[in-house]
């Protein structure tokens, strides 16, 4: 298992550029099932999850080019004919974003079987809300040996209909995957208390190219007029709003100068806002937000909200900083139970952290010394890397595959810029 060795005290200073988004690229590659031409997906981030989705797209028989080496990341699917309309369980239990694949499968094939995800390292993170919706819409539901199995109406033979659904909490995959399966109803579907994250829209977007009728995406209402077929389209992915955020964490944790590229500073609101009330420089442009930070970090309290709330995706990041920052901070977490995994290792390394419930209470500043630490989840991982970059010694990050997940050649991003980041053992393959 590959590790990483960092070693602390190096201000992070140059550009920096920021991916595609993992999180927009995932339901736009799983929107390609809703049609037999080819979609194409520019800026797509070479990631574990993106091949995670390739295996499970080319498993139900869709041809997958995912150009890697290729300018511009460019991916090509085409679903000609879905022989296999199944999500195995050995692909969903790797990746739980694998249920994007529900609603598009079912509208466009009438049947599909889907594994049902496993427990996730950051909570339970059921799908009833998928599957209340899709019954909504006229589908019916079984569960067999750890697959869910929808139908259409009339035995798969039928096409959704079109329905009123009002989500009890809000969920992005979960709008996601409706909004998919909407798209090929018969009649007028209207959602409420929907995802407003731009990763519905950018998914919107893509399916509006594709040919289906969408109003509303990025509000929380919205109205889908089904219509028979969608065709072939071509897209540009978003900028991942995460890792830029990462990356103005890494330049304001390290005292660096550091100008983040190619990103969408208008996603990053919320976190802009606390960066600036901790006393942090920022220079926000079109495209790019260059951070400074030199002086004492001061302290702010951050409760994670849907967007444009403060973005859970974010959370542990900002617990890295807020160990380096003078005073108290707290940071709620309201959208996932059980995502404090980072914060063991944070204390390992010298932080003062303490969880009740849903709050975790940092003071700071501490002087962090460097641990061999274990990453637990995605952005768990980035935490610890961000708390690695300003601890004194060499920090061994211990199953970094975690952020393999998300992170498009992370070490050799901010190396570039300065870090003292290595990678031990089988390194990530990049085909
Ligand atoms: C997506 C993101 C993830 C991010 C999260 C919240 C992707 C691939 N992943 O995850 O990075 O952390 O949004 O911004 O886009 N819930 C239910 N029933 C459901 C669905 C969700 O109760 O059927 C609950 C979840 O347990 C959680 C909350 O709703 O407490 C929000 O989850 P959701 O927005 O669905 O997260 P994901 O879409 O899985």
């Amino acid at each position: 298992m590959d590790k990483f060795v960092v070693r602390g005290g190096n201000p992070l200073l140059g550009t920096i550029k920021v991916s595609g988004a993992k999180n927009s690229a995932l339901p736009c590659m799983a929107a390609a099932i809703l049609t037999e031409d080819e979609v194409i997906l520019e800026n797509i981030p070479q990631v574990r999850d993106i091949e995670t989705e390739r295996r499970l797209l080319a498993a139900m028989g869709a041809e997958v080019d995912l150009g890697y080496g290729r300018a511009q990341h460019r991916t090509s699917i085409r679903c000609a004919t879905l022989s296999d309309p199944v999500a195995k369980y050995e692909i969903v239990k790797t990746m739980r974003a694998s249920s994007l694949v529900l609603g598009p499968l079912i509208a466009r094939t009438g049947i599909a079987r889907v594994a049902m995800p496993g427990g996730c390292a950051i909570g339970g993170r059921p799908i009833d809300l998928h599957i209340k919706g899709l019954e909504a819409m006229g589908a019916t539901i079984t569960q067999d040996h750890g697959y869910l199995e929808a139908r259409t109406p009339n035995n798969g033979n039928s096409q959704l209909k079109g329905a009123h659904i009002v989500f009890d909490k809000i969920t992005v995959t979960g709008t996601e995957d409706l909004l998919m399966a909407a798209t090929l109803a018969d009649g007028e579907t209207i959602f409420e208390n929907c995802a407003r994250e731009p990763e519905v829209s950018d998914l919107a977007a893509l399916l509006t190219a594709m040919g289906a009728k969408i109003k509303g995406a990025g509000t929380s209402t919205i109205q889908v007029h089904g219509v028979a077929k969608l065709h072939g389209a071509r897209h540009r992915i978003n900028p991942d709003r995460i890792e830029a955020g990462t990356f103005l964490l890494a330049g304001a944790i390290t005292g660096g100068d550091l100008d983040v590229d190619c990103c969408n500073p208008a996603h990053l609101g919320a976190l802009i806002a606390k960066l600036e009330s901790c006393g942090i420089r920022l220079d926000v442009g079109t495209d790019h937000i260059r951070v400074r930070s030199g002086g004492s970090l001061k302290s702010t309290n951050i409760s994670t909200e849907e967007y444009p709330g403060f973005p859970t995706d974010m959370q542990a990041q900002f617990m890295a900083l807020a160990t380096q920052s003078e005073g108290t901070t707290t940071i709620t977490e309201n959208i996932f139970e059980n995502r404090f995994m980072h914060v063991q290792e944070l204390n390992r390394m010298g932080a003062n952290i303490t969880v009740e419930g849903r709050t975790a209470t940092v003071r700071g500043p501490s002087k962090l010394e460097s641990a061999a630490v274990m990453c637990s989840d995605l952005r768990a991982s980035a935490s610890l890397v961000l708390a690695a970059l300003v601890a004194d010694g060499e920090t061994i990050l211990d199953r970094v595959y975690h952020l393999d997940r998300g992170y498009e050649h992370f070490e050799e991003k901010l190396r570039n810029v300065g870090a003292q980041i290595r990678r031990m053992g089988d390194v990530f393959t990049k085909k």
